[in-house]
């Protein structure tokens, strides 16, 4: 695991854009991995940015989302089918056939789990997975004691979840208690990690994430185990980190580390 620090969250969305823009000119046809919630939004922005100001092409791109609330359709305004459209997909040129996103609507979570699984393999599998991180030390909606070998499934969101996530309902009886999720195992098997966190309130589970044991309860911290996740943070998510002048001295010294 490597780990940058940046000033900002303009600085954050902007290194892991380039970071993703690097992928894509590599390799045109590549797979994303794909996040919402407000960390990824700043990320976003600047990739449409490249699309419109660079020539950043996305035609032959594919790309899989974590994960999905249960019980809503594609139209529904707090649905990750409908952030996505709104905030990225609408406005480059990826084709609509190339899109998938867990759906929360399928009458059969059975088979329709599985079947994401042999789609990102079928795909090639994801080469670059981007991830925010929830207060509780989740990725995607895999709550703490997850599995980290799981796959792709049904999960019911903890208390906590749905409370940080309340602030995007009318109310927080509106935020759905089950989603489809992405497992652990999925997401490291992911050719690359690029994880974002800004914020005060992220600075507790980025320390356990990066620096605590590998353990279930804090799901992010199965990143260790991967050979190329990168996690980038501003100032405020970097507080709590033990190492963190060891981390900036790697970051001041190595070529090839990402600057803001
Ligand atoms: C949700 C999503 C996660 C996301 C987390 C943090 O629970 N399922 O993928 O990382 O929220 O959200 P935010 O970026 O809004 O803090």
């Amino acid at each position: 695991m490597e780990v940058f620090i940046a000033p900002g969250y303009e600085q954050i969305s902007r290194i892991a854009a380039r970071i993703v823009a690097d992928v894509l000119n590599a390799k045109p046809n590549a797979v994303l991995g794909l996040a919402t919630g407000s960390t990824p939004l700043g990320l976003y922005k600047e990739l449409i940015r490249m699309h419109r100001d660079e020539g950043l092409d996305f035609a032959q791109v594919t790309t899989f989302n974590l994960d999905e609330y249960v019980g809503l359709a594609p139209t529904n305004t707090q649905s990750y089918h409908y952030f996505m459209r709104e905030n990225f997909f609408e406005h480059i040129n990826i084709a609509t056939d190339h899109i998938y996103i867990p759906s929360g609507t399928t009458s059969n979570y059975h088979a329709f789990c599985p079947w994401y699984e042999r789609r990102i393999e079928e795909c090639g599998g994801i080469d670059i997975q981007i991830l925010g991180i929830g207060s509780d030390g989740h990725i995607a909606f895999n709550e703490p004691g997850s599995s980290l070998r799981s796959r792709t499934r049904l999960k019911t969101l903890a208390k906590q979840t749905i409370e940080d996530n309340s602030r995007f309902f009318e109310q927080p009886e509106d935020v759905p208690v089950y989603a489809i999720t992405m497992g652990v195992g999925t997401i490291l098997e992911s050719r690359s990690i690029l994880l974002l966190a800004n914020g005060e309130n992220k600075a507790s589970a980025v320390a356990q994430m990066v620096e605590g044991p590998v353990t279930s309860m804090i799901p992010a911290s199965a990143l260790q185990l991967h050979p190329a996740a990168d996690v980038i943070l501003d100032d405020a998510a970097a507080s709590q980190l033990k190492m963190r002048d060891y981390y900036e001295w790697v970051q001041q010294n190595k070529p090839s580390a990402p600057r803001s």
